[in-house]
């Protein structure tokens, strides 16, 4: 099977830490060169600076402000030539009730998810089909499958990237591109980490019982080390994975509750 990704690049958004750090290190690993993107200079270099191989760069930018990511990307394409992998991820919209949910918060985050990886998609794609070689993997949510009881912001923003990304698919799949979801369980990232807390207060538990009651909710009996879901990423990246496409991939530990 050839999961090699030697002469590939990637762009992995995200990429300062959690499941877009891990993603980067995963697609590094196979070989690729990675374009590693995210607002924290710091936090990105150091990510960058322990990725294997070579070749790898920080760029920071940031995914709500569309013309300044155009921008900022101008450069790496005209240094790296076309980037063949897209990992599309950023940071989750905030919880809460969706009948206290701004209309503000549903426009930043259809910013950050949906329109910031139609463009990145659209400046990357020229370059995908030239090479007859494109991965466009979109980091979701289990919601798409079942919605997420107060994750309304983000049930409703998840399902609009998996139909973008559905759509997309079908169009792009005969020049060697294909567009998948990944679909992250619960994944011990600063994410869930906020996420526990907010349900704890909520609820007024300690971290420590809601810790215990999101395990029992799933059957692998533990949360996800970030580098499972990369795991699913990078294989989704590889030539391996040619013919898988326009499909959500759960990597829940079997949380999800239909097919
Ligand atoms: N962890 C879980 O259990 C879980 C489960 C299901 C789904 N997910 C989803 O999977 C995705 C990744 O989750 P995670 O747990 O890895 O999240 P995380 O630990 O919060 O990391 C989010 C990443 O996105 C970057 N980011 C945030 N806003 C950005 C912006 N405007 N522009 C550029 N980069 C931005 C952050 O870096 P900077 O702050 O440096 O920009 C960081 O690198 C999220 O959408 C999350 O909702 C996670």
């Amino acid at each position: 099977m050839d999961i090699r990704l030697s002469g590939r690049s990637a762009l992995v958004c995200g990429a300062s830490k959690g499941i877009g750090a891990a993603s980067a290190r995963a697609l590094a690993g196979l070989g690729a060169r990675v374009v590693a993107l995210a607002r924290s200079a710091d936090a990105l270099r150091e990510v960058v600076a322990e990725l294997p191989g070579e070749g790898h760069q920080a760029l920071v930018a940031d995914l709500s402000q569309g013309d300044a990511l155009a921008a900022a990307l101008e450069p790496v394409l005209a240094a790296h030539g076309p980037l063949h992998i897209l990992v599309n991820n950023c940071g989750g919209p905030k919880g809460g009730p969706i009948v206290e949910a701004r209309e503000e918060e549903f426009l930043a985050a259809m910013q950050n998810h949906l329109l910031a990886a139609v463009r990145l998609s659209r400046l990357l794609l020229p370059g995908m089909r030239e090479a007859g070689y494109g991965r466009i993997i979109n980091i979701i949510s289990t919601s798409v499958k079942v919605p997420i009881p107060n994750l309304g912001v983000s049930n409703t923003t998840r399902a609009a990237v998996a139909n973008w990304a559905k759509t997309l698919s079908r169009e792009v799949a005969a020049d060697g591109v294909t567009v998948n979801n990944v679909l992250p369980g619960f994944t011990r990232t600063e994410r869930l980490l906020t996420l526990m807390a907010g349900a704890a207060k909520r609820l007024g538990q300690t971290p420590a019982e809601t810790e215990a009651a999101w395990m029992r909710s799933v059957p692998a009996g533990r949360f996800a080390r970030p580098a499972e879901v990369a795991a699913g990423v990078a294989f989704l990246a590889s030539p391996a994975a040619s013919y898988i496409n326009g499909i959500n991939l759960p990597v829940d530990g079997g949380r999800t509750g239909c097919l």
